[in-house]
Parts: structure tokens; sequence; C-alpha cells
């Protein structure tokens, strides 16, 4: 009874999950259709061989045994021999058939997954914001896919044609057999329903237990870049961390197979269980025949195609099973693909929903009221209720502790989140009316971690232009306006030198350099609002106060936001806010913040007593 009720709740899973295929099989072939067409008509065809071999063969067996049981061996042996070239045809189209579709399948998986990691990748690109990108989930859900990717297509191929293969060739061979009794195919067909079930489970936990991993999977991942990648190699060699890290790697690999191992022994068990259930659906009847055979009640032909029939039938309720089973592998890759490309996206429009146009080159004044802001998934506000303004045209900088939230300011001021609450101006619109490529091209920024592109110098000043941009002098006026001309000039290559280490014929850069060309980027895109997001935090005072100076004299008349927590270099700018806790606590210049006595002038005494420190270091 709970078996058919499982059978039931089973079958309507399928049903249900039906949408999810038909959708996913129309993505999958959209890339190949005529192919996926043909593999499937091939694979019909074939399936109806076996019946026809069984068939046949039994004409050939029995009008072989008519003609010599005849008592005088009368005239040519047409009968048999059309029945025996029929049956040769057969076992030919079918090889033949099978060739063609194993090379239609790989042609499939090609053209299939090439298609699938383009739609992967173009679903997270349409994702405007970090929402997704700062998401651990969305990292475990993109390398699972991206693991499974290649084998998408192949296995959604695989699972129709096999279920619509094994549905054909049973169909044919319980027609055969309603000749022996219209039982038996029924019998064979019920004793193989607990092994589709026993081997549905099983592959359902192993997934489950597979998508358990995904997260560990991305730790093996990580360990192993460490000690592989060149952004860690100069650590990992000076603190000796190799053996560290292979260990760290070794143990998540041994957790993964930890979770899985057991898992799939209980498969085993299961699995043994239930075969011999089959096995002896079909022995039964199997025995049944024979002794009709002996009894003289079917003919020698019938035999040897009752019992074909019940084999076959037999072995497509262990194919019935495994492709059930593997059927929820596919189905649950599916089901994250489908997931994946049905994205919500992560930035939201605002009534009205007309974009406003903006020239990217005009100086915005930037209003910022009551800002609220916390990171998706985390408990805490990171900005509370955060008010500024930066008149058009004039520098605001922004200080504050590691962690006070000043990233984050930046991070919402280009649209990479949304606001909770509160709203932020350029010149009076709320940025998410804003059409979102002015509202990024009015901005130039350089982050704290800025990319350093494994490209020319030119590449990397005038990015993502087209060759005649990147042909005009203005590259190489940024470049001389950031300070960069100096280190460019004697190179061979001048301006077209390929930078970094991965590529051969690249050159290194230092820090500072490195630092310059980030400016030469900020300042080549002519941007209307210049951010500075302490990109030199790694940089010695003197040559940060250096940058500072140079981005206040480049950015005159724009308006500019400074971020640093060196007081000493942010007093260039026309007004100072103090940011703690995701609010602004003091606001004003330097002389009035000094003369307020509150955090920012104990912060200065505080860095002013170290920086003279370091000088009398420095000159021991
Ligand atoms: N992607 C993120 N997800 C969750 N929390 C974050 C994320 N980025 C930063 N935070 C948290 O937000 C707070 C502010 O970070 P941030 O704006 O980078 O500080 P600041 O730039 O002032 O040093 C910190 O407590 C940090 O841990
Ligand atoms: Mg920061």
């Amino acid at each position: 009874m709970t078996t058919i009720a499982q059978l039931f709740a089973k079958c309507l899973e399928l049903a249900r999950s039906a949408p999810a295929l038909i959708s996913i099989l129309r993505i999958v072939s959209a890339g190949s259709r005529s192919l996926f067409a043909a593999s499937f008509l091939i694979n019909i065809l074939i399936a109806q061989v076996p019946a026809l071999l069984a068939y046949t063969g039994k004409n050939v067996i029995d009008s072989l045994l008519s003609q010599s049981h005849s008592p005088r061996f009368v005239g040519p042996l047409s009968v048999p021999i059309f029945f025996g070239c029929i049956y040769l045809c057969l076992l030919v189209a079918q090889y033949v058939g099978q060739v063609v579709l194993v090379h239609l399948s790989e042609m499939l998986t090609e053209s299939g997954s090439k298609h699938i990691h383009t739609q992967i990748i173009n679903s997270a690109i349409r994702m405007e914001g970090l929402y997704y990108f700062e998401n651990p989930a969305f990292h475990n859900q993109r390398s699972l896919l991206e693991r499974e990717a290649l084998y998408i297509p192949m296995n959604i191929l695989r699972f129709v044609t096999e279920t619509s293969g094994i549905a054909v060739t049973t169909f044919c061979m319980v027609l055969l057999l309603f000749g022996l009794h219209p039982l038996i195919p029924f019998l064979i067909l019920l004793s193989g329903i607990p092994d589709v079930i026993t081997q549905k489970t099983s592959h359902r936990l192993i997934y489950e237990g597979i998508r358990e991993t995904a997260h560990e999977e991305r730790r093996k991942d990580y360990f192993r870049s460490v000690v592989l990648d060149e952004e860690h190699a100069k650590e990992v060699r000076l603190y000796n961390l190799s053996c560290f890290f292979i260990n760290k790697y070794n143990e998540s690999f041994k957790r993964i197979l930890d979770l899985v191992i057991p898992i799939r022994k209980r498969h085993i068990r299961g699995s043994i269980l239930s075969r011999v259930l089959v096995t002896l659906g079909a022995i039964l009847p199997y025995l049944w025949t024979i002794g009709k055979a002996l009894r003289g009640e079917i003919t020698p032909g019938q035999l040897v195609l009752f019992m074909t029939a019940i084999v076959v039938i037999h072995q497509q309720m262990a194919r019935t099973a495994q492709t059930l089973a593997g059927h929820q592998d596919v189905i649950y890759v599916m089901k994250e693909l489908a997931a994946w490309l049905h994205m919500k996206p992560d930035l939201t429009a605002v009534e009205p929903t007309v974009q406003v146009r903006r020239k990217p080159y005009l100086s915005p004044r930037v209003r910022i009221s009551n800002l609220r802001f916390r990171y998706p998934g985390s408990d805490r506000d990171v900005l509370r209720g955060l008010d500024l303004e930066i008149p058009r045209g004039k520098s605001l900088a922004i200080v504050g502790r590691n962690g006070s939230g000043k990233t984050t300011l930046v991070k919402l001021l280009c649209r990479l989140y949304d606001p909770a609450k509160g709203t932020i101006y350029f010149d009076g619109v709320d940025i998410r009316q804003l059409n979102l490529d002015d509202l990024r091209n009015s901005i130039g920024i350089i982050f704290q971690d800025f990319n350093r592109y494994q490209l020319t110098i030119r590449e990397n000043i005038a990015l993502g232009e087209t060759p005649d941009v990147l042909a005009v002098n203005k590259v190489s006026e940024s470049a001389a306006a950031a300070g960069a001309a100096d280190f460019i000039e004697p190179l061979p290559q001048g301006i077209d030198a390929l930078l970094g280490n991965q590529f051969e014929g690249g050159r290194e850069l230092s820090g500072g350099q490195w630092q310059r060309l980030a400016l030469a980027r900020a300042f080549f895109r002519n941007a209307g609002l210049l951010i500075l997001d302490e990109p030199t935090a790694s940089l010695d005072i003197a040559t940060e106060a250096r940058i500072y100076a140079r981005f206040k004299k480049m950015t005159e008349g724009k308006t500019s936001l400074l971020i640093s927590h060196r007081l000493s270099t942010v007093r260039i700018a026309d007004h100072i806010a103090v940011i703690e806790d995701g609010r602004v606590i003091e606001l004003g210049d330097h002389e009035s913040l000094m003369g307020l006595g509150g955090i920012y002038n104990e912060m200065f005494v505080i860095q002013a007593e170290r920086f003279r420190q370091s000088e009398e270091f420095a000159t021991l």
C-alpha cells in the first residue's frame, strides 16, 4: 500500500517538475534544435529494434523448424533466409543508429554547453549591483552550475531520450508478451517498482549531500588557489604556508568525502536488495514459459521470443530505475539553473520610473538624506540615518575609523546597492531615477582595492574604450596629470608597455605606480564627481599627501569626495565630515573641527604625535 502511495507521490513529483524540465529543455536546445530533434528521433527508432529483432528471430526459428520437420525437404529456404536477412538488417541499423547517436550527443554537448555557459554569464552580468556578488550563496550556486554546465545538455538529452526509449521498447515488448499471458508483463513491471523507488531515494540523498558540500567545495577550491595563484605566492613562500594550506585543502576534501561516502554505501546495500526482487519477478515467468514449451503449448520460436521479451522488460525496469534516479540529479541541477536564469534584478526602480538623463561631465550637487543601509543577510545597520551634502564643485573629505561605513557610502553613491531608507540626490534628482549608465559615467572613482589589469598602460587608463578613443592624446594627458609620466616615458614601449607579470613581456609596477595609473583612469573618464576611497592606505604619509594634493589640483572646480583615515592628508578638502557608527558626528573645515575639540581634534593630535615620532625615528 505504502509502495503504491510512494509511487503515486513520485509520479506527482515528476509531473510537477515537468514545467521546469520543459523550460530548461527549450533553453538547452536553443543552441541546436535540429541536433536535439535528430537525436530524439533516432533514439525512438532504435528503441523499437529489440522487439522487431525478437519477432524476426522467432520467425527464423519457427520457419526453419517447420522446413526440417516436413517429411520431404522442400525447395529453397526462402522464408528463413528472408527473415534472417531482415534480422541482419535490423542489427546493422541498430549499430549504425547507436554510433550516429553517440556523435550527435557529443555535438550537442559541445554546442549546448557553450550556450549554457553564455546564459549563466549573461544572467550574472544582468545584475547591476553587488547584492548577489557579495553573497556566498550566489557563489555556491555559481560554482555548482559552472561545474555542471558542461554536462547539463548531455544529461538532459540522455534523460529525455532514455525515458522515451525505455517507454517505446517496453511498450513493444509488453505487446509481444500479451501472447503468452496478459498478466505476465504486469507482474514483471510491478516487481521493478521497489527498485525504482530505492534508486530514486538514494540519488536524492546523494544530491542533497552534494548540495550540502557546495560550501566546502568552494573552501577547498579557495585553499588550492591560495597555494597555486600568483596573488598569494609571496606571502605563502615567505611565511612557509604551503603545508598549512595543503592540510586545510585535504581536511576540506575529507569532510566532503565523509559526507558523501556513507550515503553511497547505503545506496549500494539498498540497490542489491531491490535488484534481487526485480530478478525474481523475471525468473518466475521465465520458468513458467519453459514449462509451457516442455508441454508443447508454444513453439520453439515462441519460446525464444517470450524469453527475450521477459529479459528485455527486466532490463528496461533496471534502466527505468537508473534513469529516474538520475533524473533526480538532472531536475535538481535544472531547478538551480532555472532559478539562476530567473534571478530577480538586484536594483529596484522607484516611482516615477521614467529615467532621467544627465551629462556625465557636469559636476553634481550631491545631497544625502537620512540614509539607512544594512548588508543582505546581516543583522546590523551599517548606515543609520546619514545626512551629508557636497556643494557643486567643492570637495568633501570623510574620515572615520575602519568599519565606520565610508566604503559602504561610496557603494551606495555608485548604486552598487540601494539603501533601505533615505535618498541620494544628484542635483535634486533621486539617483534611482537617473539612467544607471549616466550615473556611473558621472563618477570617476578609485576604490581602496582598485584593479590592476594585465593589459597595456594605455588600456589600463582608457579601459573599455574603442581603439579610436585609445589612440587620442587624452590618455597621455591623463597619465601626466596623475603623475605617471615620469615612469612611463623611460619605458621602451612607452604608454603601450604591457603591465603585470601574468603574461610574457609584462612589467610589474610598484604599488605607488599602480595607484597613479588608477588615478589617471579616474581622470580619463572626465566625470563630474571624483571619488578617492583610501587607495593610498599602503603608501607612506608623504607619498599619500602628494597623491591627495595632485587629486585636489586635478579636481579643481569638480565635485569630489576624499576618504582617508589619515587626517593630515584630508586637510586640503573644503569640508570634512567625521563618520562614526553610520552617522555624521562632526562636520566643518579643518580649523573649525580642531576648534570643536571633539573626535577629529583628538584623532588629529594622536596622528600628528605618531607622525612626529616616526619622523624622529627616521632621522635617528
Ligand atoms: N559585503 C559586505 N557584507 C556584509 N558586511 C559588510 C560588507 N562590506 C562591509 N561590511 C561591514 O560593513 C561595515 C562598514 O564597512 P566599510 O564601509 O567597508 O567600512 P570603512 O570603509 O569605513 O572601513 C563593516 O562592519 C563591515 O564589516
Ligand atoms: Mg573602506
